[in-house]
């Protein structure tokens, strides 16, 4: 693997003021000094900024953190790491064997398998799997697919007739029990374990599965694979309940938080059944929290990242935060960054709004909005710069009805590259700052490199900021509610029924 190669890089100049004294005054660059950070400020950020790596980097270490910390989930950090140097030690019987084991005996019992999880437990796999399987994976017939199975995302809502289409498509497909081309499976991740939209979601699957092969059956254990948090905990409770031994129920570590947790059990699971090099996904994410540990400003791209993005939105006032993906697979990334964002920085009446726009589709929707409306955000592109496939030509046609010809050897990278260009140029000149953030290739690599400077960056900036990045006490609010209402109903149908009961008994 040349991973040399596969380096991401980041460039931040369409967001930089440049001193240009000798260029003619012209109102574009007096907007740019007004809306661009300027290299003073910049400058200026460097010790504060060079202070939050440090305690960064020393959060790593603390186990036991002091409450004015807590909480402190930095064990995402190191642990790309720790998983790579336990697989050198313990070869099998390490974490991530056992993780690689389990998904290939999945691949090869199953055709399905549905991923059970909300935020945390699911967008890092979903973000995976959009950007390195086929866009129609699931609709590949299974000589193609090399014993990767299908794959589904449940338990992420309380819609009734999502559930209840996926629970149809099941019923449809899986007439013998015992064909493994029909047989699906369960991947069942929550870390608190009391997460109810996940819960639910499981009870209903789980009483399908009890139907096909008995409620106390061997292979409800193989085929339901339950990820949990440590120590006492509900599903692990549950697990148990069912028989469960603690070899067949997978722990997210502790200090590592639901938006932290890709690189852990949580999303090596399904990448692993997804068919894909979870080894070169943790040397991504390694090769970045290296970086940032040793290099300076000017080769740190996850320092960059936050300093520009901090001070956007701190001193520049651009609350929004727009992630241009440049790439239809790249969307779920998008939405895995804006639950990274939104619950680690959005506290105290603080914090950026992020934004996912997919280009150059939502060039067509939004792109207006981003030339030319209310001047409040910072557009972060992340651009691939090689497509995985043969780059498609426009072609000829005889006639040119369509007036196309002028482009017809121009491939589709070819457009893409100039859509990505112009529209930076367009940006620029009417001083609407822009960063590029760019992949050589959508790879494992690439993905743990992205992924982890994301992550870290995002702790970076809620340093900067003074806020706790770890943590979600907001979420807690509307659950609390929620439990509530549900609660009030139940006693509301108690007394109903005691109300209604002696009219029903005969006298
Ligand atoms: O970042 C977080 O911790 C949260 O967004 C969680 O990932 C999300 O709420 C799901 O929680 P759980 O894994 O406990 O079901």
């Amino acid at each position: 693997m040349q991973l040399q190669d596969e380096a991401i890089a980041f460039s931040y100049q369409n967001a930089l003021a440049q001193a240009r004294p000798d260029e003619e005054w012209k109102l574009a660059v007096e907007m740019q000094l007004q809306h661009f950070v300027s290299p003073a400020r910049l400058k200026a950020l460097m010790p504060h900024l060079m202070q939050v790596k440090t305690q960064v980097a020393t959060e790593r270490e603390l186990l036991d953190p002091p409450p004015s910390l807590r909480p402190l989930d930095a064990g995402f950090i190191d642990l790309p790491d720790k998983l790579l140097v336990d697989q050198r030690r313990n070869k099998e019987r390490s974490d991530l064997s056992r993780i690689q084991n389990v998904a290939s005996r999945l691949r090869g019992e199953v055709d399905r398998v549905v991923i059970l999880g909300i935020g945390g437990s699911y967008l890092g796999a979903k973000a995976l799997f959009d950007a390195i399987r086929s866009s129609y994976h699931n609709e590949l017939p299974y000589e193609s697919r090399m014993t990767i199975p299908r794959i589904y995302f449940e338990g992420n809502n309380f819609d009734n007739d999502a559930l209840q289409d996926m629970l149809e498509l099941f019923q449809a497909t899986c007439v013998n029990p015992d064909d493994t081309r029909e047989r699906w499976a369960t991947i069942l991740i929550s870390k608190s374990g009391s997460t109810l939209e996940t819960g639910a979601a499981f009870r209903i699957l789980r009483k399908e599965v009890a139907e096909l092969y008995g409620p106390k059956s061997e292979m409800l254990r193989k085929l339901i694979i339950p990820v949990c948090g440590a120590g006492d905990n509900p599903l692990r409770a549950l697990m148990y309940a069912s028989g469960y031994t603690d070899e067949e129920i997978f722990t997210i570590p502790e200090r590592v938080g639901g938006r932290f947790s890709v690189f852990s059990v949580a999303g090596l699971l399904p990448a692993a059944v997804m068919g894909m090099d979870v080894k070169a996904l943790l040397l991504g994410a390694l090769s970045t929290t290296k970086q940032f540990l040793e290099e300076p400003f000017e080769r740190n791209i996850v320092l960059q990242w936050a300093a520009i993005n901090y001070l956007m939105y701190e001193e520049l006032h651009k609350p929004i935060r727009v992630m241009a993906l440049w790439s239809k697979k790249l969307e779920s990334l998008g939405m895995w960054y804006d639950q990274l964002v939104a619950e680690s920085l959005g506290k105290q009446g603080h914090g950026p709004t992020p934004l996912t726009a997919v280009m150059t589709r939502d060039l067509h929707s939004r792109g207006q909005q981003h030339q030319d409306g209310k001047r409040d955000k910072l557009i972060n592109n992340i651009v691939v710069r090689t497509s995985r496939s043969a780059p498609l030509a426009v072609g000829m046609s005889d006639r040119n009805e369509d007036g196309l010809n002028e482009y017809s050897r121009k491939t589709l990278p070819v457009l893409m590259e100039a859509a990505h260009k112009g529209t930076n140029e367009a940006y620029y000149e009417v001083a609407r700052p822009t960063t590029d953030l760019t992949l050589p290739q959508l790879s494992e690599y690439t993905m743990g490199q992205v992924m982890q400077m994301l992550m870290l960056a995002t702790v970076v900036e809620g340093r900067l900021m003074g806020i706790n990045p770890y943590g979600q006490p907001g979420v807690e609010a509307y659950k609390r509610k929620m439990r509530s209402i549900l609660r009030s109903q139940q006693s509301m149908n108690t007394q109903n029924v005691a109300v209604e009961r002696p009219q029903t008994v005969p006298g």
